[in-house]
């Protein structure tokens, strides 16, 4: 039977922005503040309150945050940093923004996550390292507990890359972004994570001199004297939020509660689909509890060749499903930090695929790309 392409494209994410986000934009943009203000003030206390980490520094990226974590914990020229295969470019290029080099450890082939398992692999082999940077991919957090008592023997930090995990818990009750078990952490408010605010970013931590160094470091070196003075005292960046993005992450976050509901619901509608497929053995779900924010819903074929043509047949349906990561060492620019390929990256690589997930899409929308997958198991 005839199966028409989707009318209008399903993207595997974006912002769900609604009426009360819009009002507290123009709220900002009639305000005197439209640069860093008062509502970048109340944003880092929300962001505090949701993570349970003492300090937030909001900034004007992710990849910001990241680079202002390294450069704040002295990471520099000769160090090394641990940064999982399967993840974005920029969790690795912060540590070349300051001079230091990845070490790309490998990840589990069926979740995508680098564990202490791994870390520890690549301890072994480099004792050198300065700083590890595990990443909650897809939105699930690692053992951090574990992770962080490894730095501690090792003498190295911890950044959790809490771009894909707002909203997660792990072990115990403990809170992503909490910093119980990292020296820092990294959130991103580009359009396709929890929450949106244009571009934006964050830095969580609970020490304190850590945290007055990168607001320092945010906003050029300066530091604020008295009435007119201030001094540069090293070298700094423009890295600052503006109040209309603060404005909209503020509303955000007062939705978060609502947004994670609403991934965690699609991801089950999606997993109860799958299991009452009759070839669902011609595809796998990587599993994942309750605990986890959804930011992906990755799944797995039996080879490329399978992956790379639902991925073509989606696509001509108008579901843009996307591949989650092509290895980081892959990209040419890396080419010179690997002596290998990493064997659960490359296994995770060539199989997965993000379906759409996000708060907005339509029940409609989702059955669509339900039984598109369906269509093309059937072919
Ligand atoms: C795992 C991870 N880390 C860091 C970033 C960087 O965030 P941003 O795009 O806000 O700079 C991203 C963005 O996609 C990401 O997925």
């Amino acid at each position: 039977m005839e199966f028409s392409p989707h009318p209008i494209p399903i993207p595997y994410g974006r912002q769900s922005i609604d009426d009360s986000d819009i009002a507290a934009v123009v709220e900002a943009l009639k305000s005197e503040f439209v640069a860093q203000g008062p509502r970048v003030d109340r944003f880092e206390s929300a962001l505090c309150e949701v993570t349970g980490a003492r300090y937030a520094i909001a900034v004007s990226s992710g990849t910001a945050a990241l680079h202002l974590s390294c450069l704040g914990l002295g990471v520099e020229e000769g160090d090394v940093g641990i940064v999982p295969a399967i993840t974005f470019a920029a969790t690795a290029n912060c540590l070349r923004y300051v001079g230091a080099s990845p070490r790309f450890c490998d990840v589990d082939a069926k979740s995508g996550i680098a564990g202490p398992r791994e870390f520890q692999n690549c301890l072994e082999s480099d004792p050198s390292v300065k700083v590890m940077l595990p990443v909650s991919y897809s939105g699930a957090v690692t053992d951090l507990a574990e992770i962080a008592r490894l730095a501690k023997k090792s003498g190295s930090f911890v950044v959790e890359d809490a771009a894909h995990s707002l909203g997660a818990e792990y072990s115990g009750g403990c809170r992503s972004g909490s910093c119980e078990h990292s020296d820092a952490a990294i959130l991103s408010f580009h359009p396709v994570k929890h929450i949106c605010s244009g571009e934006g970013g964050a830095v969580l931590t609970n020490d304190k001199t850590l945290a007055d160094r990168i607001r320092k470091l945010r906003s050029h070196g300066i530091e604020r004297r008295e009435a007119w003075l201030y001094n540069q005292t090293e070298l700094g960046y423009h890295y600052r939020m503006t109040d209309l993005q603060a404005a909209l992450g503020v509303s955000q976050l007062a939705r978060l509660p609502s947004f994670l509901q609403r991934r965690r619901d699609l991801a089950v509608r999606y997993q109860t689909a799958f299991s009452e497929f009759p070839f669902s053995d011609r595809i796998r779900i990587a599993s994942q509890d309750h605990l986890s924010a959804r930011h992906l819903f990755v799944i797995h074929f039996s080879e490329s060749e399978e992956r790379d043509a639902a991925y073509r047949f989606f696509h001509e349906h108008n579901v843009k499903v996307q591949v989650h990561y092509m290895p980081v060492y892959r990209h040419s620019y890396y080419k010179e930090f690997v002596d290998a390929f990493l064997p659960g990256a490359e296994s995770f690589y060539s199989t997965c695929l993000s379906l759409p997930l996000f708060p907005a899409l339509k029940d409609e929308e989702q059955e669509y790309v339900i039984e598109c997958l369906r269509r093309f198991l059937e072919k």
